[in-house]
């Protein structure tokens, strides 16, 4: 195992419930109210998936650092217009970026904690964040 992942963030993530869909595919379970929100969602989804069964290829793992990137600034943004942005929030953003950033989809356990944060991280803390209110 790479023991790089094993900082600080990564223990703050692991700790969390890891169950997450096989396949891995976005559903109405995942519904935040909010178009452009729920599409990035989906493209996270799609983007794991395409890093887990091509764990070697630097791009793709690129592709979804950046998704993921973009996705936290324009979520902030959104749930910041309305008041709705916790430093809470915030933080779960950063300890996972700080997660992707010590990590590789070839590190050992990559695919259960990716996909368990996100489906985590979606039922936990966007819906009730913010579904329904942006
Ligand atoms: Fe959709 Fe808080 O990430």
């Amino acid at each position: 195992a790479n023991k790089s992942i094993f900082n600080e963030s990564f223990f703050r993530i692991s700790i969390i419930n890891m169950s997450y869909p096989t396949p891995f595919v976005w559903d109405a379970t995942f519904d935040v109210k909010h178009d452009a929100l729920n599409t990035q969602h989906q493209g996270l989804f799609v983007a794991i998936e395409d890093c887990c069964q091509d764990a070697k290829n630097e791009e793709k793992w690129n592709t979804l650092k950046g998704l993921v990137v973009n996705h936290f600034k324009d979520e902030e943004a959104a749930m910041e217009a309305k008041g709705l942005l916790t430093p809470e929030h915030k933080k779960i953003h950063e300890d996972f970026l700080g997660v992707c950033g010590g990590a590789t989809p070839e590190t050992e356990g990559f695919e259960g904690l990716v996909k368990g944060w996100l489906v985590n991280h979606i039922n936990g803390s966007d819906q009730p964040g913010y579904a329904g209110k942006l």
